[in-house]
């Protein structure tokens, strides 16, 4: 079956701007510390510059998360069984998707993606690729709860979350997004989630910083972006890249900080920034197995797999909608 259609849920005014992102600036530009989520990194060009990040040699996720889903299928493939319907949340180009699917056998796959043109290309080569399998691609911000396409309803689904999107999230944002996973994906659902382990700061600090300089492309179009679709005259120049570690709440945090005073306007408002100032456009959060553990049950899903590479450096979990019953 053909990906031809794409089912949109995304809001646009009469300039096609998605809603959401000019309310999302606009009032983040406000707050003392501004900040923009981490979202809206992706339009077409910064989907494509996330796509060579993550061939870059410093950015680790991708290379052992692969390694992860290659070398242990056939482990987390017996846990799920065949004939799922595969959700995958914030599919993107949908690069290690083919690896799961050819190990699980699956009866359709329902790619979610908030960035609309790469998510009907992604689904097209996939369908190709898997000419039997129901491809059903919908454009969609999945922290907002989402009506899966009427053919996968009778089927038993397996969310797909890799990449450690999840570190995307603070902590009560997480736990909201999976327990409405879980009423998306419906009874005996199980989840198939990556998620980045905390290691050497250095380590840390030169995925999110690359030599080649792709990183602060990335996080300098967030503010091309905001020029473009917003009528925006952000001096983007006078914006550095800067990825730092928290210790505190052991997360990586990208920001673009003004290298001298500033003002510019936005959607016809405007704002200043002293030098030094920063907008926060990211947090990745990393874990350890206990701080996984404490999450995954928080947000009602009980861990049944773990696997790491073999350098311990991303791990990738298998868990199940936990089942409502009394305990101490
Ligand atoms: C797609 C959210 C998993 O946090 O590592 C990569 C995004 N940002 N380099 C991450 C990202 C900067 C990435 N995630």
């Amino acid at each position: 079956m053909a990906a031809e259609a794409c089912i949109a849920l995304v809001e646009r005014d009469e300039g096609g701007v998605d809603r959401a992102f000019r309310a999302d600036v606009l009032e983040g530009l406000l707050q003392q510390q501004k900040a923009v989520p981490a979202r809206w990194f992706y339009d077409a060009r910064g989907s494509e510059l996330f796509e060579k990040i993550t061939r870059l040699p410093e950015y680790y996720p991708t290379q052992a998360e692969t390694e992860i889903l290659q070398a242990r299928s056939r482990e987390f493939a017996e846990l799920i069984g065949t004939g799922r319907a595969v959700v995958e949340f914030g599919s993107g180009s949908s690069v290690k998707t083919p690896l799961l699917l050819r190990a699980i056998d699956p009866a359709a796959y329902v790619p979610l993606d908030i960035s609309g043109d790469f998510l009907r290309a992604a689904a097209a080569d996939l369908a190709r690729e898997f000419p039997d399998m129901p491809v059903v691609p919908v454009e969609a911000d999945f922290m907002k709860p989402v009506i899966l396409p009427a053919v996968v309803a009778d089927l038993l689904k397996l969310g797909f979350f890799p990449g450690s999107t999840i570190g995307n999230m603070v902590a009560r944002t997480s736990v909201d997004l999976l327990r409405s996973m879980r009423a998306t994906l419906g009874g005996d659902a199980m989840l198939l989630i990556g998620m980045d382990l905390i290691k050497d700061v250095s380590v840390l600090e030169a995925a999110y910083d690359d030599a080649a300089g792709v990183t602060a492309a990335f996080n300098r179009n967030l503010a091309h972006r905001i020029n473009r679709e917003l009528d925006g005259t952000i001096p983007v120049d006078a914006l550095r890249h800067v990825a730092l570690w928290n210790d505190e709440y052991a997360r990586i945090e990208m920001h673009l900080e003004a290298v001298r005073d500033i003002v510019f306007q936005v959607s016809g408002r405007s704002f200043a920034m002293r030098k030094g100032e920063t907008i926060h456009t990211e947090n990745s959060h990393k874990f350890d197995r206990r701080s996984q553990m404490t999450l995954l049950l928080a947000g009602g899903w009980t861990p049944i797999g773990r696997w790491t590479d073999s350098e311990k450096r991303f791990s990738l979990l298998l868990a199940e909608a936990t089942r409502p019953r009394n305990a101490p």
